[in-house]
């Protein structure tokens, strides 16, 4: 399924690749910089602990929301005006003062990411569009999201929070000097600096982890490593398009483990129909023994 909303750096274009490269075995699912979760959405629910996170304030409440209040939620976005005057003044207030109210603060920062230029929160896009057309999709996302625990962590106390042998974290961080685009209403702020202590807490986890980066030097040899698997990955730069045809923009995918152990296990499930067609349910995790969790502070 899809996603119900946009944002930067969203992962849509890569998720049925990314699903593609997961271990075969793991009992908990942690998406660390979750942003839209296209990953997420995509996944097959199976029988794992999903967890999704983002340090996100208002990203994280407007989860919550879709989770625990979808009909108040649309409610209150039934009448929303697609103005620049709107547009502005909720950016204001978000930036200022929250509203109390989480369902209001959560139509809001929907309608900043909804209507705004390419999801950026900035500057008003000037689209015309039917905020009711998006109701399935918070619909959708309701159900997919009644069993997965929402997190608002900064990613070292999420990682030490919920690692064990079994655990498999997926990370998407801001990519190496974009991390500027995360600097906006709610965020935390994401520094060069957070790079290393990634990279220094994920060498020492007992679970499994899969990372997408931009493939640049700085990053390549952060995690040039004895034990860590790093796979190229190259697609159309979409944006670049416009301007310059062919234009390709390379992904590394980086791995504690095995990447490409489930598509030896399960090599005809893994046919470029199969991928293509979207059709995940071939590629589902195995089963894992479910045990008892908890959440822990
Ligand atoms: C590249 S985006 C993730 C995109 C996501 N995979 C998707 O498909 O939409 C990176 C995310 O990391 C979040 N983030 C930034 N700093 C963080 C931190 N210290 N801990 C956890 N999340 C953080 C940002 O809020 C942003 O949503």
């Amino acid at each position: 399924m899809n996603s119900f909303m946009s944002w930067i750096g969203g992962k849509m274009a890569l998720r049925e690749l990314i699903v593609t490269l997961f271990p075969v075995e793991y009992e908990r699912y942690i998406e660390v910089f979750g942003g839209a979760g296209w990953v997420l959405f995509y996944k097959n629910p199976g029988k794992d602990f999903e967890v999704f996170n983002d340090f996100n304030e208002l990203l994280v409440n407007l989860y919550r929301c879709v989770k625990e209040y979808p009909e108040e939620l649309k409610s209150s976005l039934k009448y929303a005006l697609n103005s620049r005057s709107e547009f502005n003044r909720m950016k204001d207030t978000l930036t200022n003062t929250y509203p109390g109210d989480p369902v209001e603060r959560a139509a809001w920062f929907y309608q900043l990411i909804r209507y705004s230029y390419a999801s950026g929160l900035t500057s008003f896009g000037s689209q015309p569009h039917d905020m009711s057309s998006n109701f399935p999709l918070f619909d959708q996302a309701h159900s997919r999201l009644s069993k997965v625990v929402i997190e608002n962590k900064d990613f070292e106390k999420l990682i030490r929070q919920y690692d064990r042998p079994m655990s498999f974290f997926y990370l998407d961080p801001p990519y190496f000097e974009t991390e500027g685009y995360y600097m906006n209403i709610g965020e935390n702020g994401f520094t060069a600096a957070d790079h290393l202590r990634l990279r220094d807490i994920l060498m020492r986890i007992e679970g499994k982890f899969l990372l997408s980066y931009n493939d640049c030097a700085f990053i390549r040899e952060l995690y040039d490593t004895p034990g860590i698997q790093m796979e190229t990955h190259t697609r159309l730069n979409n944006i670049k398009q416009r301007y310059d045809n062919g234009a390709q923009f390379s992904e590394l995918l980086i791995a504690n483990y095995d990447m490409r152990e489930r598509s030896r296990r399960n090599p005809a499930q893994m046919s470029l129909f199969d991928i293509s067609s979207g059709n995940e349910l071939v590629l589902a995790e195995t089963p894992a023994p479910l045990i008892n969790y908890y959440q822990e502070e």
